[in-house]
């Protein structure tokens, strides 16, 4: 049961085809910067914090690994995708949040989840869903049933909703 004091861990973000691949959107919720990204069809969602120095982590670039065993051969491993800190262009594991500069130091990763329209719904009547509060609330007022909704949890999280 959800009272009035209970704060919201489960949020809408809006509808899948709002983020296409390769965007992202930064959002707020229970006060937190958060941002949601579509990598290649995948939703993943990090902390808009680094835990280097507190930049606003989600703000940076996304590249993928690269790998080379001799001089001249070069791959890109798209198996890995990391996002780069704005300032010291240090990077985090888009999946665990881990750093591959300091193993020991992780960014926060939260989890993502693709919902359909009825069950978005019917959470969302139950009161066991927030709506993202800003200039997009809006957007995600009308739940239609033609398409599906990214969910982001405040929890921690592995992995990216596909
Ligand atoms: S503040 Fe992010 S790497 Fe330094």
């Amino acid at each position: 049961m959800t009272t009035a004091h209970a704060r919201q861990t489960r949020f809408v973000v809006g509808r899948v085809e709002e983020i296409p691949p390769g965007e992202r959107r930064i959002v707020e919720a229970n006060g937190r910067e958060i941002g949601v990204f579509n990598i290649g069809g995948r939703f993943y969602a990090m902390l808009n914090r680094c835990p280097h120095l507190g930049a606003p982590l989600c703000e940076g670039g996304v590249v993928n690994q690269v790998e080379s065993t001799v001089p001249g051969d070069v791959r890109l491993d798209t198996g890995k995708t990391y996002l780069t800190c704005p300032y010291h262009n240090w990077e985090f594991d888009v999946e665990d949040g881990r750093s591959s500069w300091n193993p020991r130091l992780r960014a926060r990763a939260l989890p993502v989840a693709l919902e359909g329209a009825d069950e978005v719904q019917a959470a969302l009547d139950r009161g066991e869903l927030g709506r993202i509060p800003g200039p997009y609330t809006a957007e995600i007022v009308d739940v239609s049933v033609e398409s599906d909704y990214i969910v982001l949890s405040l929890r921690p999280a592995r992995g990216g909703a596909k």
